[in-house]
């Protein structure tokens, strides 16, 4: 049994967000807020996690999964009140954290500051304050003459004097479950909004004789949360910079960090150089010594060392050691490329696995193919892998050599070492090693550019016998 656990708020759909998605789900660096908030507490050392859902909480849950616990708020009427959905999961807890699903930017160390500061001052509450030169839209910590904290006050209900605090609740607290329930329980909806604020827990905490302690956040950006649009793009902005950091730190080269999005999922291995323009979005795998862009958008793939995409967009894909894709391709879901192969200007790529050493260098398409080791696909070569109906595959066997603008009409298989001839519309298998030519002959008819011009400007004598000439 876990003597820690944590308690997120997730259950307010965020009216200010002028939005259809709640708010927590809204990503910042690719990650909904409320699984950024989990990771930290998890990070943190937080074993047992509990969600407090409401709005679209199937959604919720979807992402959460089954290693979080749920309460539900059926009704949002505060923090306080979403915070009491979960008592009754919170009986053999000896610890207990609150979060709230709108602050993405916190970190495990300053989660830590305040559980170890709350475990070693014994307080029975221990509030995360932050220092905001301007504090508008956060409630304000109250402090008497002495230092201590006595209440919060949310911002509708401070008097002047209370509103020009600059010292804010930051909506992270532990607390021991006991003290702070039955405060909880005795909270009322006296103020502007009408809700049970879980901050009004303090003062009655107070009254009651258990002690209250606060600690300030080193870095009052961290604890922001997000309420706005405008404060989302701030957020975004903060954990861009901050995962750019992380990789500058571990060895990757970033030529203009102005242009360059990272997810905050993503690894980039060292001596990787990040171009101008360039997107990585989802948990991206990078190996070392990689050369993305200018203008390289890479989504949930995974590439080893030393690959190069230039000016190309690369989707749910695998590119092993060595790669080249670009300039100006398009990988699309499935497209697996093993050591060394090379994609190059205009090709796309869908479900279909290239072998070592392959080479798909001009203007070609590949839908659900399966190409060997060592083959060149020539210009302009396209699979035609859709009848109207269905999708089917395409085999292309160890050391074959597909000539310019064939179409290769599936389900049909070019053997190993097999060859196809440009301009071939191949309908039937080609054989181990052998060549196929589908296309008409060609015919050659001399004289005939003469003759036409002749019998344009009616000095032509004779009619060619076979009117091939004829318009
Ligand atoms: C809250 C705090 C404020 C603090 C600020 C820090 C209260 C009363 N106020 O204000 O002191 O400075 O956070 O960011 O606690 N939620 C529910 N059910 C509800 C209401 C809210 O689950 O009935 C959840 C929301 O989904 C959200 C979180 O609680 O994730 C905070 O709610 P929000 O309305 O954003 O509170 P603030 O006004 O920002
Ligand atoms: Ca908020």
């Amino acid at each position: 049994m876990d003597k820690t656990v944590g308690v997120i708020l997730a259950a307010g759909l965020g009216k200010r967000m002028r939005s259809d998605l709640l708010k927590v789900l809204h990503p910042v660096g690719g990650v909904p807020m409320v699984q950024l908030v989990l990771q930290t507490m998890r990070q943190a050392g937080v074993g047992r996690a509990i969600a407090v859902v409401g709005h679209q909480q199937e959604a919720v849950h979807q992402l959460l999964g089954e290693a979080v616990e749920y309460a539900v708020q059926a009704e949002q009427r505060g923090t306080g009140h979403a915070l009491l959905q979960a008592a009754q999961m919170l009986t053999h807890a000896q610890e207990l954290v609150v979060l709230y699903g709108d602050t993405p930017l916190l970190t495990p160390e300053t989660l830590s500051l305040l559980l170890n500061t709350h475990r070693q001052t014994g307080a029975s509450a221990t509030v995360l304050t932050a220092r905001l030169s301007n504090p508008r839209g956060y409630g304000r910590i109250v402090r008497d003459a002495a230092g201590r904290v006595t209440r919060i006050v949310e911002e509708a209900d401070c008097s002047p004097a209370e509103a020009a605090i600059q010292e804010v609740n930051t909506g992270i607290y532990a607390f021991k479950p006991g003290p702070a329930l039955a405060a909880l329980n005795r909270v009322q909806p006296n103020n502007a909004q009408g809700e049970y604020y879980l901050v009004d827990a303090i003062p009655l905490m107070l009254e009651a004789g258990h002690r209250v302690e606060a600690v300030e956040a080193p870095d009052a950006e961290e604890v922001m949360g997000i309420n706005t649009r405008a404060e989302l793009a701030g957020a975004e902005a903060s954990l861009r910079r901050r995962t750019l950091n992380r990789l500058l730190e571990a060895g990757v080269t970033i030529l203009d960090p102005a242009t360059t999005y990272v997810d905050a999922r993503a690894t980039i291995g060292r001596d990787t150089v990040l171009g101008p323009l360039t997107f990585i979005e989802g948990a991206c795998e990078v190996g070392r010594g990689c050369r993305l862009g200018p203008g390289a958008h890479v989504v949930r793939s995974r590439l080893a060392d030393g690959v190069t995409v230039l000016h190309s967009m690369v989707e749910d894909s695998s590119l092993e050691a060595g790669v080249t894709v670009g300039p100006y391709s398009h990988l699309r879901a499935g497209a697996h490329l093993e050591e060394g192969a090379r994609v190059g200007n205009f090709a796309e790529i869908k479900n279909s696995h290239v072998g070592s050493g392959s080479k798909v260098p001009h203007h070609s398409y590949l839908g659900d193919a399966r190409v060997g080791k060592g083959v060149n696909i020539g210009a302009g070569v396209v699979t035609v892998n859709y009848n109207g109906v269905e999708k089917n595959p395409t085999v292309i066997g160890d050391g074959a050599f597909v000539g310019c603008n064939a179409n290769l009409v599936a389900p049909v298989r070019v053997a190993d070492g097999g060859y196809v001839a440009a301009g071939s519309t191949i309908n039937h298998d080609v054989p181990e090693g052998a060549l196929a030519i589908a296309r008409s002959r060609q015919e050659n008819k001399p004289g005939w550019v003469k003759n036409r011009l002749a019998s344009r400007s009616g000095t032509a004598s004779t009619p060619s016998r076979n009117g091939a000439e004829q318009d």
